[in-house]
């Protein structure tokens, strides 16, 4: 199955794409962690998008959607997978269907107010990437992850002006492609808000009408 999980920073995409990646065997990708990647490692494509990260602006499509195409040739997307993060624009939208049949684009539903408050409690693990909050998911111990050990880490993006500058681009350009992706009858909306458990559960509602069409 390939999907695209849409939805504003801090909307819960990763978190969720990560354990229903795991659940139904689907890799999960981000291209956000792609990018992070890329400037931990210093690379050309890091040294070229690590201010434009910082800020919160998106990266020029060009860079992302090559980004995107060289992932997608890998074998391990050969049963379908999770693009979280991606699309981002409509240019972006229009290079994927150029090269890719989606089966379904999930929706999550945030409102700013909640999404502000995720973003700036999120902790990271700096090791597996597993994704905590200070309030809503913390960690056994403060500032270690449960599941190995590694340190936690706020995301340079998680400070407030740079979330702020996120929604804005958001809702300028990302926005958008909810219209897209319902006029072409594949978008499923689920109401992000909720608990982890119960927007889970929503999704694999969705996930089990997608497979009976499919
Ligand atoms: P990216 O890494 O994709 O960031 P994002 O879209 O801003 O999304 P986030 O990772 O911030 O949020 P999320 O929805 O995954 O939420 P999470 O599960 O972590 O992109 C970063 C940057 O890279 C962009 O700004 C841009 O510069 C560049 N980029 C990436 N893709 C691009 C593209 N296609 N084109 C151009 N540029 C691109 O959850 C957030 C917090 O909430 C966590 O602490 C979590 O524990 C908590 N939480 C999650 N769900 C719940 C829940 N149900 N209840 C309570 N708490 C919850």
């Amino acid at each position: 199955m390939r999907l695209i999980f849409l939805g504003a920073p801090g909307a819960g995409k990763g978190t969720l794409a990560s354990t229903i990646g795991k659940e139904i065997g689907l890799p999960q990708l981000s291209t956000g962690d792609l990018f992070r990647d890329a400037v931990k490692n210093g690379t050309e494509l890091g040294l070229r998008v690590k201010g434009i990260m910082e800020k919160g602006e998106l990266v020029p499509d060009e860079l992302t959607v090559a980004l995107v195409r060289e992932r997608l040739g890998r074998a391990d997307t050969a049963q379908g997978y999770i693009l979280d993060g991606f699309p981002r624009t409509i240019p972006q939208a229009e290079a994927l269907a150029s090269f890719q049949r989606i089966d379904g684009v999930v929706n999550f539903q945030c409102g700013d107010e909640v999404v502000v408050r995720r973003l700036s409690g999120r902790r990271i693990c700096r090791s597996c990437g597993a994704i905590y909050h200070v309030e809503n998911m913390p960690p056994r111990r403060e500032g270690i992850c449960d599941r190995c050990g590694g340190e936690l880490y706020i995301r340079d993006d998680d400070r407030i002006d740079s979330i702020r500058n996120r929604l804005r681009v958001y809702q300028a350009q990302t926005e958008p492609l909810i219209g897209y992706y319902r006029g072409r009858g594949l978008l499923h909306d689920i109401d992000a808000e909720q608990t982890v458990e119960k927007s889970l559960a929503q999704l694999r509602k969705v996930l089990k009408k997608l497979r009976k069409a499919g």
